[in-house]
Parts: structure tokens; C-alpha cells; sequence
């Protein structure tokens, strides 16, 4: 902050502060003190002003709010950039709270740690913690009951593009995932994209054209199959997803196939290893392995 504002905020705080404390002299002011009933003279319909002194237990509240305004502000940081005598400051305090959670936390998330994914995956209390921080890191991605959305695979079903066994899920977790399906737009032109779109349809069993899926069939052979396999099952190497399962990551409608076809696809999943740490991890696996079983 800079120097100017820190002046700024203490004239007005502190100005403020003796301000209040001269409305009070001028309230008082010409009072005898204990006289009671003391006439203004003003008299409207009858009624009588009074300039009574102000009552004592109300003054002496008023002075103990201006001396703890004035305390406070030396103790606390009031004072633009003065940090006060006690040192307080939200970020410390923040702070020292994490650290007094993570060390009671820390003896059960290593307790966790000691038993493999699977294992921990019948732990209720477990799952309890990886539900509350799934909820917290991956519900914006894969929904708040991790059935996904476009583009964002579903983990609760037993579809993997690149495998449910729990290792390889904390693995995912982990280090992350990008996938890449090239765009074949350029390549095929505009036919043979529909072409090799009503193959993929035939795949799924979806309703196709006969004609265009045995010329799509001789593309699918040259160019897919290096990723989604002979079948077009997929390959979990590279995270290419099953073409015959009618279990669509962008949607199994023709339209969508052929947007996943001909402009390509990149699918991200985030490392969490340095966001979460590897104990934190190893539970949010254990809850996503569950899902599935
Ligand atoms: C920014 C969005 C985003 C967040 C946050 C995110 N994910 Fe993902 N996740 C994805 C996407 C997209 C994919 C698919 C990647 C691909 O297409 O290759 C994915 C893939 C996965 C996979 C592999 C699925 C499979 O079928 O093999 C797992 C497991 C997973 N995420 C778990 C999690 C968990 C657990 C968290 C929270 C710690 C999380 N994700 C947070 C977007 C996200
Ligand atoms: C380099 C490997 C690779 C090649 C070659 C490849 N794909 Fe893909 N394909 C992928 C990957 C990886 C994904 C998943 C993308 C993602 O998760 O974001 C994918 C996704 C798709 C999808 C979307 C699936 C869904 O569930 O929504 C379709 C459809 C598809 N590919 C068809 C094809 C066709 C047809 C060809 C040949 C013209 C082809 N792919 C060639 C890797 C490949």
C-alpha cells in the first residue's frame, strides 16, 4: 500500500475517532452537569423541549467505544499499511489453521496411504473423505455424482478410455491425462468425412447407409485404426475411445461423430499430483474405484 493511502486511511479513521469525541464536548456543552430539567424554552403544541445532560451510563459507553476504536487500531491493522503491535494478520492466522488441520489430518490420511486404492475402497469412512474432495476438485469437471457430461467422460459407469482398475485411476488422477484425436477435415474433404462417419454409426449399430459405410470402411482401415484398433474398439494407450460400445464421450448422434471426425478432438484432464499431493490422491482414488464396482 502505498504511502499516500496509509495516510489517507489514518486521517480519516483517526479524524473520525476524535470527531466523535468532539460531537460529544459539543453535545454537553452550556450543561450544568446534574441539573435536571433545564427548559429550552421551545414549546411546540404544548410539549416542552428539555435540555437535559445526557445520560451517564450512555457517555461513559460512548468514550469506551472511542477508546477501543483507538486501541484496537494501534493493536490491529487499521492504519493503512501499519501491521499493528500484535502482528495479526488473516493470512497468518489462515495460516496457522491449515497447519494445526493437516497435522491432525495427517495421521489418517496416512493410515490411508498404507493400504493399496482397492483395498482402501472398501473403507466407508474412506470413501466419506474422496466424496467431499471429489465434490471440491473434480465436480466442476465430471458432476457432483461423477456421471460426467460432454467431454467430460463419466467415471461411474464401467467405460474407461484409459482403464478402471484402480491403479490406473489414480494414475489418471495423478499425472493427468491429454488425449488427441487429429482432425480429419483436411485430409478426408468433406465426403469422405460423412463417409467414414457412417461407418463409425455402423459400429455402434446406429441406423447407416450402406454405400457410405463400405467407403468410409476403406478410410477407417487406412487412417483410424492405428488409435481405435482393426475393431474399432479403442486402445487405452492413447485414451481412444471404443467406437462400438454406443458409449459417447462427444455425443454418438451423426452430427457429433462427424464434428469429432473432422475438426478433431483434445480432451485435458488436469495433474492433480502437485495440487492435491499423492495421500489426497490415493483417497480420491479409492472413491472413484468404488463407483464402478
Ligand atoms: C478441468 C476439468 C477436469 C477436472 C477438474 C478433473 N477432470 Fe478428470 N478428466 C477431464 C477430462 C476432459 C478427461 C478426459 C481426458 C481425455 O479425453 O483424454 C478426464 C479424465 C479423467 C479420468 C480418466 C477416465 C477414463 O475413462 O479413463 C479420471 C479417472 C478422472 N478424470 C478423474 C478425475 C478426478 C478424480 C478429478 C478430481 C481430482 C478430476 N478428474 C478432475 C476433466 C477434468
Ligand atoms: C492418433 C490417434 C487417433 C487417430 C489416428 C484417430 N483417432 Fe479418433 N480419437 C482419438 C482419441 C484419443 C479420441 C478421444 C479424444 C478425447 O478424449 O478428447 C478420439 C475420439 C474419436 C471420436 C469421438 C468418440 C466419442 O466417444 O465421442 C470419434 C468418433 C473418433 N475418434 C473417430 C475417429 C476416426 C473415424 C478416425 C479416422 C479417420 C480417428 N478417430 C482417428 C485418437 C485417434
Amino acid at each position: 500500500m502505498s504511502v499516500f493511502w496509509t495516510v489517507w486511511i489514518s486521517i480519516l479513521l483517526l479524524g473520525s475517532i476524535v470527531g466523535c469525541y468532539v460531537l460529544l464536548k459539543l453535545a454537553q456543552k452550556g450543561q450544568s452537569g446534574e441539573d435536571e430539567n433545564v427548559k429550552t424554552g421551545h414549546q411546540y403544541d404544548g410539549i416542552e423541549e428539555f435540555d437535559n445532560p445526557l445520560p451517564k451510563w450512555w457517555v461513559w459507553m460512548f468514550i469506551g467505544t472511542i477508546v477501543f476504536g483507538l486501541v484496537y487500531s494501534v493493536l490491529y491493522p487499521a492504519l493503512g499499511s501499519f501491521q499493528g503491535f500484535l502482528g495479526w494478520s488473516s493470512q497468518g492466522q489462515w495460516e496457522q489453521e491449515v497447519a494445526s488441520k493437516e497435522h491432525e489430518y495427517a495421521a489418517i490420511f496416512n493410515k490411508y496411504a498404507a493400504v493399496s486404492v482397492k483395498e482402501l475402497a472398501n473403507n466407508p469412512e474412506a470413501l466419506k473423505t474422496g466424496q467431499r474432495l471429489f465434490a471440491n476438485n473434480c465436480a466442476v469437471c465430471h458432476g457432483s455424482t461423477a456421471t460426467g457430461s460432454r467431454g467430460f467422460p463419466n467415471l461411474a459407469d464401467k467405460d474407461w478410455l484409459y482403464g478402471g482398475d484402480a491403479e490406473t485411476i489414480k494414475q489418471s488422477i495423478m499425472n493427468g491425462r491429454f488425449s488427441n484425436m487429429p482432425p480429419w477435415g483436411s485430409v478426408l474433404g468433406e465426403e469422405g468425412v460423412a463417409n467414414v462417419t457412417q461407418f463409425v454409426l455402423s459400429l455402434s449399430g446406429q441406423s447407416h447407409d450402406a454405400a457410405a459405410t463400405e467407403k468410409g470402411q476403406t478410410s477407417f482401415k487406412q487412417f483410424c485404426i492405428s488409435c481405435h484398433g482393426a475393431e474399432g474398439k479403442g486402445n487405452v494407450l492413447f485414451g481412444a475411445p471404443n467406437l462400438t460400445d454406443n458409449v459417447w464421450l462427444y455425443g454418438g448422434a451423426k452430427e457429433y461423430i462427424a464434428e469429432s471426425i473432422g475438426l478433431g478432438r483434445k480432451g485435458v484432464m488436469p495433474a492433480h499430483k502437485d495440487l492435491l499431493g499423492d495421500e489426497k490422491v490415493h483417497v480420491i482414488a479409492a472413491y472413484v474405484y468404488s463407483l464402478s464396482q
